[in-house]
């Protein structure tokens, strides 16, 4: 049984995608923790119905983003991988250190197109006829990382905002579980 941590920021439908993948051990994968940064998260609520304990991080209590990190290390159980799921925090060199290889992001577009906080507005706005999701190994940049999986989704004539946050979350929800299940269940991606 290979063993993760969540880390979410926000209403987390991405983290419950993975409670439900890996909901009972199946796939041989379990969410021990989550760890959100918000107290008042959804994403909370939905840990809870899930049965997976949680951890509410203030990063504003600590001095420095390294104290924060030192912080949650010492919290962390031991787990083969770090899987943010709309964490809207930059990993720093703490946790990084602790996790070489082993820390992984969701991203809303196709990178390294739309980086940052608003990868499927900015997509939508530029006007790009594809746009998709990304799950990337994290580095010290922002959605730099090196590449895991993509899936593309089409931007259709007409298509409101609304309607390809819906197609990108559908796709996300999809993409995140099987793509972490590969990562520590098969060979290493090169
Ligand atoms: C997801 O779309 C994820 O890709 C995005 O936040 C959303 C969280 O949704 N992450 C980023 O933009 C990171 N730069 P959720 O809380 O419903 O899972």
């Amino acid at each position: 049984m290979k063993h993760i941590v969540v880390f979410a920021s926000g209403d987390g439908s991405n983290f419950a995608a993975l409670a439900r993948y890996f909901e009972s051990g199946r796939h041989g994968v379990t969410i021990d923790l989550l760890i959100c940064d918000h107290q008042d998260a959804y994403v909370l609520t939905r840990a809870a119905d899930f049965g997976i304990p949680s951890l509410t991080i203030d990063y504003h209590e600590f001095a420095t983003k390294a104290a924060a990190e030192a912080y949650v290390l010492a919290q962390l159980p031991p787990c083969d991988l770090l899987v943010l799921a709309g964490f809207m925090r930059i990993v720093g060199p703490t946790l990084l250190a602790a996790f070489p290889d082993q820390i992984v992001n969701l991203h809303p577009a196709l990178l390294p197109s739309f980086p940052g906080r608003n990868g499927i507005q900015d997509a939508y706005a530029y006007g790009v006829k594809v746009t998709g999701v990304t799950v990337h190994y994290v580095d010290a940049g922002i959605d730099s990382g090196r590449i895991i999986a993509q899936e593309p989704v089409r931007i259709q004539p007409e298509m409101s905002l609304a309607e390809l946050v819906t197609a990108i979350h559908a796709v996300e929800h999809d993409l995140l579980p099987k793509t972490v299940a590969d990562l520590l269940t098969k060979e290493r991606i090169a």
